[in-house]
This record gives C-alpha cells, structure tokens and sequence, in this order.
C-alpha cells in the first residue's frame, strides 16, 4: 500500500484535488438559494404546532398587514396540486404520501401548513410568524412500545425483502452452546447537511425552470412535473452544486413542488430556503430503532444461529422503513438457521427517510456489537471469531462474491492499528488515569449499480466536456468524471470540464446508495469511447494524419463540436455474483473515570471499494463517513418530547456534532482489489462504508476500556456510570 504523497499525480486513482475546489473557496460556486433572480419574490413556512389533530381556524389578517406580504396559502386556497404516485419506472419518489397545504388533517408536528410570500425575505419570515392558527388537538401516537401491539409487517424496503427466515432458527439457538441476547437501542438522528434545502422556481409562459437543493435533478424534475400536471419536458431542475445531501435530498419533499406551484399562482419567481429548524422535521431523519440479535455458537466458536429482529418507526403518511438486518443475513456464514424481521409503527412524527448508509449504519452497530459479546463470551479474539465464520458466498442467495477482501482489511488494519498491543481483559488497559480501550468491528454496505447516461462532447479548441445529469454532494464526482474522461481519450485533465446537475443532461439516478461511481463512469468511458470512434471516422473521411489533434479534427469537420452519447447499464452478471464491499475499522477510546470524559483516540478503517479511482476523494469520503461514526456513537440524538412531539434539539446548539476537537488523527486505507466483474473500471461505491462499523468498533472499544457494555446510542457520559 503506497501513500497519497507516493501515487502519480494523473490518472485514474490520482490523488486529484477538487476540480471544483477552487470555485467552492472563492465563492463562485452557485448553491440552489445563491441563484441569482430578477424579482423574485421571498417565501417562508408555517408549520403545525401540535403533533395530532385538525385546524380548526385560521386568521391571516396580522400577517397580510405585514408591508410587502403578497399572498398566504393555507389548504383553504392552496393553489391547484396533486400527489404524484410514486412510480420507480418513471423516477417518481415522493418521500412523503401527503400534498403540502392539501388537508386540514394534521399528521405531526412541524407539518407545512401555510406558506407566505412576500417582497422581501424578512417580510415572508414576519409574516409567517403571525399566521395564527388554532388547532382541535387528538392524543398522539409518539411511542413504538406503546403502539406495538399491532406493528406493519413491511414486505420490503426499495426492493429487498425486510422479513426472512433460513432453517429453524429456535431448534438451533436451543442447541447453541453459547448464546448472545441481547437489545440494541438507536435514537431518531437528523441530516444536516451545511446547506439546508432550497427551492426557487421561475416560469417563463409554459416553461418551468427550478433551482432545487437535490441528489436527483431528474427525479425532482419528474416529482414536480407530476404535481403540477405539466408535461416533465416543461420543467428543468438544476442544481450544479450542493453543499452535502446525505439521503436527505434524495426523493423529493413537498416544498420544492409547493413552490413552483406558488410561483405559477402569483405570476413570478419565487425562493424558499429553509431554515436549520425547518430540517428536523421537513426533510426526514433516520428513525429510531430497537434491535433484537440473538446469536447462538459452539464453543469453537462456529456460529449456529442468528436473529435479528428490529422495531422501528415511520410517520403517519410514508412506509419507509430503516431497513437494520439485512446484513445480518449474509455478514456471516450461519451452520443452521438466520432469521431476520422488521416490524414497523406509525407514530405522529415526521418522515423519515434513508440517512447515510440506511439501515447498515444502524444495523451494524447492533451486529457487530453482539459479535463482539459473543467473542467475550466465547473467549475468543473478536477478528479470529470473525474469521472464522467467514463466509466466500452470498449465503442468502448461494452465489459468490464478485471480490472480497474482508480478511485482508482485518489483517492490514490489525497490523497498522497495533491490534497485537491488546490486552482482552476489561479494564486491563490504561495510561496515566485513563482507561484504554481497542474495539473493532467489520465495515459493509452492499455495491449497487444502475443504467446511466452520459454526453462527451470535443469543441473546435481541442476541449472535452463530459455531462450527465448525476451529482457531486461535496463527494468529488465532477473531478472522478474529469479523470475518467481525460484518461479514456488521452487528453490533459486541464482540457476537460466536466457538468453535472441538470435535469436536461443524459439520464442518470438519484445520487445515493453509493452507486454514483459506479453507475455514471462507465456511461462516461461509453461515452467517450462513442466520441473517439466518431473522431476516428472524421480524420479518416477528412484524409487526416496519424497524428492530428483532437482540434485539428473538429476543425477540419467544419462543425463546431463533435459529440456522442452513450447509455452504460449493468448486465446479467448479477445472476452470478453477489456485489458488496467490506472494510474493518478499528478504535481506540480513553475513560477517565474521576470526570467521565470518554473520548475517541484514534480510529483505523480498511477498506475493501474495487479499485479507487481518486485517493484524496475517496479518502476524503471515509473521514467524513467515520467522523460521523463518531458522531453517532458519543453525541448525535434528535430529542423528541413524547408527550407533545416537539423536537427539542432542533438546531446546531443542541443537537450535537463532532467539531475538530472531537476528532482524532484517522488512519485510512484501502485495499484496492479492482472488481472488473462489477464493470470495466472495478470500481465500487465509497460514500456510505464509512459509517458502517465505525460504531461499533467504538461502543466495544468502551466495553473493553471500561467492562461496561452500553447498548443505547449516543455513549452518553450518564451511561456509563
Ligand atoms: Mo444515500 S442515504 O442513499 O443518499
């Protein structure tokens, strides 16, 4: 494994910097709420003030007084929209099953239920503050216990089926010789990206154009089409830049459609940025999960059977489901029988939504938690324990992996982390008056690929513009197609401008699930390698020599630009391998006892991605992955008062985050076995791994600093007393 500061500076997998950075530091970067438009006017929201009910009044007239206020709609004069069915073929997603301002049903609290325009922001804002609203209240559903009785049953979540069951899983934990039960706790946790969400929209006669803060310009495209009951050929949605997403600009919420169709009403542009508090309750969360994982082994240490059963929540008008124990499934080879359940209750709180690694990133702090009691409870080394039920096929569907390397990340990450220093015991490591502790855990998450587009196009100066309508969330993609496009036809990286964003753009996914590398490159290369063939055909028909020029082409073609389009899409190898990556993430954690400061030390992750087609980026990806691990096992809860569904942590003061002072020093690496049965570039995904593991190896790190096991996130200091 040779260092960043060691890897060539071009290429594919250089450690290319951001070809956007320097747009980003100097302020040229155009973010959705940035766009500059003439008369635009200001909008702001009114949300509903109970979690359970029905509006009962409304009176405006304080707020209308306000100077510049134009118009208020509540769902007495809304203006005309509907609920687009979602409709995966057609790239319609709705995140939520409920029009904006459509009922005077309310169904949580924080539910849109006026929108204010006005001349001005402040305006919009001092009038939304005056809408006043009464309310007849109903009793909240606002616990999973108390409503458990009858839980859904979801059959699946995007596809994958939530409830199965291999072997007799009671037989087999009966017969296990040593077993593990135990409850693992998550709490309600919020996106928050640094740009919050934004929408402005513009018509101009039939034409819709819309500046929304999004992961899938198309699928907003297709939402608002939808909504509005225009042709999608109508509307436009860009968004070049986006300052993070994390899942929660993936399928689109109400008010990017609800702005368009105030915009239509009153006849001009119209600009909605939410606010940070407007996030905890607009734009999804990741649920709060309760976990059940039964693991019975004998004693050598082969795994019997497992079971993973998880009670989670979803608003009263969505049916996503945080789906935790799908790796439980296939993480390990199981002698006998694996069952895995999902039970699902409606409460009356906002919509969640998929969060940076859905389900994998709660799910595996429960899983690799339990491995972890097991291989204290076995006395076994909790990587030997591993090993040992490692498993080289997919057990859900008996098919091999395309490429796993989950022995060696364990091995490299053992050998940098100092694994070998440890010693078992509880409590037997320390220095000066902290307690020390080594945790590890494994990394998953699945590799997914979808059909994507892309546009090369060669100008008359030799230039190379590569387009497709995917997205780059601060991740690095409009640099990867860069390289990708540049290595492809053998061109400089400074002749290449990649373009991103634009629902107009050849088709590509939402910007989630990781796929983006590997879905959008090879319709890049595709698309490239469409264009060569095309100059080739034109040097050949113009009598060029050998060694023209892309610009000597173009030129001599008498056109101004030469381009080509290609579509790139998986074929049937998934009838024959299993995808997924793996990685093995280490943590040191110091105790100390007297003040109940518990910190990170240091963390070590290994990766197991394919082949890495940017080593800054992607490294770039697992520091922000693990530092939200980070996050998520010492600090990140999104309070809810059970008794009136407020959110009382609703901005950055009280819910809390990492800051530098949190984080460590992070040891990242990857293994780099290129999966070509994946495609053609071996790349898989990098933008969700991170989190996953990172949790664990922190929570069982503690239990080895301090021989308390804590099986409720956040590692609050009161926990561990
Ligand atoms: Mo990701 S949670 O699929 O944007």
């Amino acid at each position: 494994m040779t260092s960043i500061a060691d890897r060539p500076r071009t290429g594919i997998g250089a450690p290319v910097d951001r070809v956007d950075g320097n747009a980003k530091v100097q302020g040229q970067a155009i973010y959705s709420a940035d766009t500059p438009i003439r008369a635009a006017a200001y909008a702001a929201l009114v949300r509903a003030s109970i979690a359970a009910g029905r509006i009962t009044s409304i009176d405006d007239s304080a707020a209308k007084a306000v100077t510049g206020v134009l118009q208020i709609y509540t769902y007495e004069n809304r203006p005309p929209m509907q609920l687009p069915p979602t409709d995966m073929t057609k790239g319609i997603t709705v995140s939520e099953n409920l029009t904006p301002l459509s009922t005077d049903e309310i169904f949580y609290q924080g539910q849109y239920v006026a929108i204010v325009v006005a001349e001005t922001l402040e305006g919009a804002r001092a009038g939304a503050d005056l809408v006043s609203i009464t309310y007849e209240q109903a009793v909240p559903k606002l616990r999973m216990q108390a409503d458990v009785s009858k839980p859904l049953l979801p059959e699946q979540s995007f596809g994958t089926p939530l409830q199965s069951e291999r072997g007799d899983f009671a037989a087999a934990y009966a017969a296990a010789e040593v077993r593990v039960d135990a409850t693992y706790v998550t709490p309600q946790e919020n996106h928050n990206p640094m740009e919050t969400h934004a929408t402005t929209a513009a018509w101009d006669g039939d034409q819709l154009t819309v500046w929304d803060s999004t992961q899938w310009v198309q699928g907003s495209r297709n939402v608002i089409a939808a909504a509005l009951g225009v042709p999608p050929e109508n509307v436009r949605v860009l968004c070049p830049f986006l300052g993070g997403g994390f899942g929660s600009k993936g399928f689109a919420w109400g008010h990017s459609a609800l702005v368009a169709a105030v915009a239509r009403d009153i006849g001009r542009p119209v600009k909605l940025s939410l606010g940070r508090d407007e996030m905890f309750t607009g734009t999804g969360h990741r649920a709060r999960t309760e976990q059940h994982l039964r693991i019975g082994a004998r004693r050598d240490g082969t795994i019997v059977a497992q079971r993973h059963d998880t009670l989670t929540h979803t608003s009263m008008v969505a049916d996503f489901t945080e789906p935790c124990g799908l790796s439980t499934t296939l993480m390990y080879a199981t002698e006998s029988a694996v069952t895995m359940s999902h039970e699902l209750v409606r409460l009356n709180v906002s919509t969640p939504c998929p969060m940076r690694a859905p389900g994998e990133a709660s799910g595996s702090f429960a899983l690799e938690c339990a491995i972890d009691e097991l291989a204290y409870a076995l006395a076994l080394d909790p990587i030997a324990l591993r090993t040992k039920n490692h498993t080289d096929r997919d057990p859900t569907q008996d098919l091999p992996w395309s490429s796993k390397h989950l022995t060696e990340c364990f091995e490299v990450g053992a050998e940098r982390f100092g694994w070998a220093k440890r010693t078992p015991a509880p409590r037997s490591m320390s220095e000066g008056r902290e307690l020390v502790g080594y945790g590890v855990a494994a990394a998953t998450y699945p590799a997914l690929r979808q059909r994507a587009g892309a546009r090369a196009t060669a100008g008359a100066d030799g230039r190379v513009t590569v387009a497709s309508a995917t997205h780059d969330l601060g991740t690095g993609m409009y640099t990867i197609m860069t390289q990708v496009a540049a290595a492809k036809l053998g061109v400089p990286l400074a002749d290449v401008t990649a373009e991103l964003g634009d629902s107009s753009m050849p088709d590509a996914p939402v910007a989630g699930g990781s796929w983006s590398t590997a879905s959008v490159m090879p319709a890049i290369e595709a698309a490239c390698d469409a264009l060569r063939a095309k100059l080739d055909a034109l040097a050949d028909a113009n009598h060029l020599p050998r060694d023209v020029t892309i610009a000597q082409i173009v030129r001599g073609s008498g056109s101004q630009a030469v381009t080509a389009e290609a579509v790139a899409q998986p074929g049937a190898e998934a009838d024959r391998f299993t995808f997924r990556s793996f990685g093995a993430q280490f943590a040191e954690v110091r105790y100390d006892e007297d003040l109940g400061r518990l910190r990170v030390a240091r963390v070590t992750g290994v990766f197991d991605c394919g082949r890495i087609l940017n080593h800054k980026t992607a490294r770039s990806q697992m520091i922000g992955g693990i530092v939200w691990g980070i996050g998520m096992a010492l600090m990140e809860e999104t309070v809810l008062d059970r008794r009136t569904g407020t959110i009382v942590t609703d901005n950055l003061a009280d819910y809390h985050v990492p800051v530098n002072a949190d984080i460590p020093p992070l040891d990242i690496a990857f293994v780099e076995k290129p999966d070509y049965t994946f495609n053609a570039l071996g790349a898989r995904g990098v933008g969700e791994i991170g989190i996953t593991g990172v949790v664990a190896a922190i929570a069982n790190a503690v239990y080895h600093a301090t021989g308390k096991r804590v099986r409720n996130l956040p590692l609050l200091p009161e926990r561990l007393l």
